[in-house]
């Protein structure tokens, strides 16, 4: 059993996806399903984290499925299901709720912004929610993740947890076969682009989000083209013209983050963007930059939209592909099971 090169990522289906996950991580789970062995999931579990309807939530899975298929990733040659249909994450979660430290899951910022000033009323899953993220990477031995930057938190205490693992179980593992006492690989964050951080249109400091109560500050994956267009056209800016190079960014957040969105939707980089526009008045650019959008987006809504049509089909999707996650997760969860030193039939 060795530890060959996987890539694995998942996104919530909280709501519909918006340009922040597309820019962030999907342009790149795109391009690596033509180099690796992929696995992509809709991470169910990590919703009801924070309160989720149900039927509500059922709809969000499927749609965010269609969303993936829509953008481009091939179910035929890249597993796609949602996770609460393979067991072996939670089991394997579990398992890590005794790794991970108090202290570790302490230090995670993400937690603290999300469980807001009333921590005594956030549920125990979303404290623990970091350890069953790196039980869904390490339950494949994936040795890739592609993410936005606001996951590196995270992967670096999903490397944490590979290594105490290993470390507090080294004697286990080489009794059960590994010779170099290595049972978990470190999975590396992959986060290039341009637009690794999208950030809000209407406060370049903050994250877009599908949380911001403001409709205006993202751009989601269904909004149609006088939508993104209007959107484009409003968000915030500051007087001065476009800088003609990187360093020009300094203390203008808004302007480097419209940039960056147009060289993501371009597959080119800042420096070409600037070398175009640098100078030039907003109105000018942003004209452009809601061109681009809507010639990249609209194609994902539309087809987004059929998908969403035929939910048995998305279904079918999941299944066939929870199927091929089981099969890669039950042998190499069995071993952490012998590792760690549970008796099994
Ligand atoms: P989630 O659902 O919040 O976001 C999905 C992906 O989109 C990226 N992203 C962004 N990238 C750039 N700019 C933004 N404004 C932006 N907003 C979101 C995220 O970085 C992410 O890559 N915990 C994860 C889901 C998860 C996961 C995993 C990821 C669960 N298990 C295992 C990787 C591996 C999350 O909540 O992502």
């Amino acid at each position: 059993m060795k530890i060959t090169p996987r890539v694995f990522s998942g996104m919530q289906p909280t709501g519909s996806l918006h340009l922040g996950n597309y820019l962030g991580a999907m342009l790149q789970w795109i391009k690596l399903q033509d180099t690796h062995e992929c696995i992509y999931c809709v991470v169910d579990m990590h919703a009801i984290t924070v309160w989720q309807d149900p039927k509500e939530l059922r709809n969000a899975t499927r749609l965010v499925t269609a969303a993936y298929i829509a953008c481009g990733l091939d179910p035929k040659k890249t597993i796609i299901f949602n996770q609460s249909q393979v067991h072996q994450h939670a089991e394997l979660a579990w398992v890590f709720n005794c790794v991970a430290r108090l202290g570790w899951l302490n230090r995670m910022t993400q937690f603290k912004e999300k469980a807001g000033k009333d921590r005594e009323n956030a549920s125990v899953g979303l404290y623990a929610y970091p350890n069953l993220m790196a039980a869904d990477i390490l339950v494949y031995r994936a040795t890739h993740v592609p993410v936005g930057e606001d996951q590196k938190q995270h992967l670096e205490l999903t490397r944490d947890i590979a290594q105490k693992f290993n470390n507090d179980f080294r004697e286990s593992i080489i009794e059960a076969g590994f010779e170099d006492g290595i049972f978990f690989p470190l999975p590396e964050p992959v986060i290039t682009g341009p637009a690794t951080r999208v950030m809000s249109l209407r406060d370049g400091t903050k994250k877009m989000s599908k949380s911001d109560p403001s409709d205006l500050s993202r751009i989601n994956l269904l909004d149609d083209a006088d939508t993104i267009a209007r959107k484009i056209q409003k968000a915030k800016t500051d007087p001065e013209p476009l800088p003609t190079e990187e360093a020009g960014f300094a203390g203008r957040p808004e302007a480097e983050n419209l940039v960056g969105i147009y060289a993501a939707l371009a597959n080119t980089d800042v420096a070409s963007v600037l070398r175009e526009f640098g100078g030039g008045q907003f109105s000018t650019f942003k004209k452009a930059l809601a061109e681009l959008a809507v010639e990249k987006l609209s194609p994902i809504s539309t087809e987004m939209k059929r998908l969403a049509n035929d939910p048995a089909e998305i279904d079918r999707i999941l299944t066939d592909g929870a199927r091929r996650a089981e099969a890669i997760a039950a042998p190499i969860m069995d071993r952490v099971k012998d590792i760690v030193g549970f008796i099994r039939g």
